[in-house]
């Protein structure tokens, strides 16, 4: 099975130059499962146009279907436009909107029903880790926000906080050592075959092969290093 890649653009390039770089991904084929998360307005018209390459939202609506909710956007009408994967609960989510295990759980609940398959993050601040409390840190936000779901057919992505946007990557053994604990834990254990373990947190073109090479690792999700297209081809390539 070909490795997944999860490029997320957050909330960077304007139309144009998001199109430029989406085209010229569009025109190769990819060692990975490739999976690009534009800013949301463009996934409609981006997946009318680049048949290739697989779109993802960055966020869902903790709202339903369809109804009175000014600004939200739901997991239906991502589907609508075509959209099957969501990442739900990135830690600028979580911290910067206020989203907690309840509110994510409802995302992915949504995401469910609507038939989008999510991409959960998780991950510990650079304290926790410290205070070497990470894993009961991590199995809480799984349990609460994604096992009372009793969901199947997931992506987590570890991605510790203190990873992210830092230029600092987390080690093979710090992954491996994750990777194994939710993987064999009895809370979890039960999902782990039908759950995919990506990491993302500072992932480029120099460290990106060592992450891979850990058995648990099904692929990573790439922020700011995609969006620089020759890196993120010399990745893909
Ligand atoms: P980064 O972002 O690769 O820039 O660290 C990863 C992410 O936030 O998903």
């Amino acid at each position: 099975m070909k490795p997944i890649l999860i490029a997320n653009w957050k909330m960077n390039l304007n139309l144009r130059e998001a199109f430029i770089n989406a085209q010229y991904l569009n025109q190769h084929r990819h060692t990975f499962k490739f999976i690009l998360a534009p800013p949301t307005p463009y996934l409609a018209y981006f997946v009318k146009k680049l048949p290739k390459i697989i779109f993802c939202a960055q966020d869902v609506s903790t709202m339903n279907g369809y109804g009175p909710y000014t600004g939200e956007t739901s997991a239906d009408i991502l589907k609508s436009c075509g959209i099957n994967y969501a990442i739900i609960g990135h830690s600028e989510q979580r911290s910067a909107v206020g989203y907690n295990n309840t509110s994510i759980q409802k995302k992915v609940s949504n995401c469910l029903s609507a038939g989008i398959k999510p991409i959960i993050c998780v991950g510990e601040p650079l304290v926790t880790r410290r205070n070497n409390q990470h894993k009961e840190f991590l199995l809480t936000q799984i349990t609460n926000s994604i096992i009372s779901t009793g969901c199947k057919n997931i992506i987590i992505a570890y991605e510790p906080i203190w990873a992210i946007g830092t230029g600092v990557c987390a080690k093979p053994n710090e992954l491996q050592e994750i990777f194994h604990f939710i993987k064999t834990n009895t809370a979890i254990s039960q999902l782990a075959n039908d759950i995919q373990l990506v990491y993302g947190g500072s992932v480029d073109a120099n460290n990106y092969k060592k992450i891979l090479s850990i058995k648990e690792v099904a692929g990573i999700l790439v922020g700011n290093a995609s969006l620089k297209s020759s890196e993120l081809k010399s990745i893909l390539n």
